[in-house]
């Protein structure tokens, strides 16, 4: 079996770090480095939790470059409403022993993309700026990324951070349109499918089945990530956005997907960062990329707390 060499770009954020520990537990992949930038919390959160969630998981060898701390125009947004101040809810982990990268994101993304032509698969789980740097730093990076799994944007569902837009689009919509329009293989994974994946207490009972220091993190994270979805959004349990976006790169019959041409809008208006699709070729362009549509959520959430269990099993207690 041949495996996904992947690099996730990520703003750790309660659902990314689900992703980082769902690719840690993923036969299928190999995690060959973490890029972060600003996003569900600040740079230097969301820099500390990825190496934490690394030592969690004993993963010590995989590289995290520091990346973007502002979007390219935008002013800075973050979500401590949604994930809390330290980007990883009431979770509380030791200080990392671990050392970041000594190079920008930027440039490690760059590097192993360049050495490695079309075999690196991108998941960008945040704001785009990072991916957007290196395309138009090297010209050479767009052609040469293999895939890149985004998940951003929202097509036929209501935004989740305007009435319009969706996260990780609205914080940098300037960065998502240079990625949209750099012809690399896009797949994208809306809210449209990722609000259907709903993390109950139930699913957190059944981990807590097992006494590890992975399971008591997915609780108290997850725990606040519960309260920011049934306080605002009236939703019992919590909408798990990225570990989808990684999964449908090597599991794809979880998603229905459609070719479309996306676009997202800059102009600064009411809509600013609305990601929209022209289902009717009304604008003549070619598809950039296949969208995610419909979902099973139920056979994702199946296959992620098996992988939770088995990897708590792993580290141990
Ligand atoms: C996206 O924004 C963040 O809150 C999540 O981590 C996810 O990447 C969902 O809109
Ligand atoms: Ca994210």
């Amino acid at each position: 079996m041949k495996k996904r060499r992947i690099i996730i770009d990520t703003d750790p954020g309660i659902d990314d770090a689900l992703a980082i520990l769902l690719a840690l537990a993923e036969p299928r992949v190999t995690l060959e480095a973490i890029t972060v930038t600003f996003g569900n919390c600040s740079l230097e959160n969301a820099q500390k939790n990825a190496l934490c969630i690394l030592e969690l998981a004993r993963a010590n060898q995989i590289p995290v470059a520091r990346g973007a701390h502002r979007p390219l125009v935008q002013p800075l947004l973050l979500a401590p409403e949604t994930h809390g101040t330290t980007g990883i809810g009431y979770a509380n982990l030791p200080e990392p022993s671990l050392q970041i990268y000594p190079e920008p994101a930027v440039n490690l993304l760059i590097q192993k993309v360049m050495d490695n032509p079309g075999e690196i698969t991108i998941i960008a789980i945040g704001p785009l700026t990072n991916i957007a740097l290196a395309v138009r730093v090297e010209p050479d990076f767009a052609p040469a990324v293999g895939e890149i799994f985004i998940m951003g944007g929202a097509i036929r569902h209501d935004g989740n951070t305007t009435p319009l837009a969706e996260f990780n689009t609205f914080c940098d919509p300037h960065a998502a349109h240079i990625v949209f329009h750099s012809g690399m293989p896009i797949t994208l994974v809306p809210l449209d499918v990722t609000y259907q994946v709903v993390f109950s207490s139930a699913d957190r009972d059944r981990l807590l089945e097992i006494p590890s220091p992975l399971t008591r993190f997915i609780s108290e994270a997850t725990r606040f990530y519960m309260e920011f979805h049934n306080e605002y959004q009236q939703i019992d349990g919590c909408v798990i956005n990225d570990p989808l976006a990684l999964a449908v790169s090597y599991l794809p019959y979880l998603v229905e997907t459609q070719e479309l041409y996306v676009d997202v809008d800059i102009s600064g208006g009411v809509s600013m960062g609305k990601t929209y699709a022209d289902a009717y070729r009304l604008l003549k362009k070619e598809p950039n990329m296949r969208v995610a549509l419909n979902v099973h959520p139920r056979k994702f959430m199946e296959y992620f707390l098996e992988r939770m269990e088995w990897l708590a099993g792993e580290i141990g207690w």
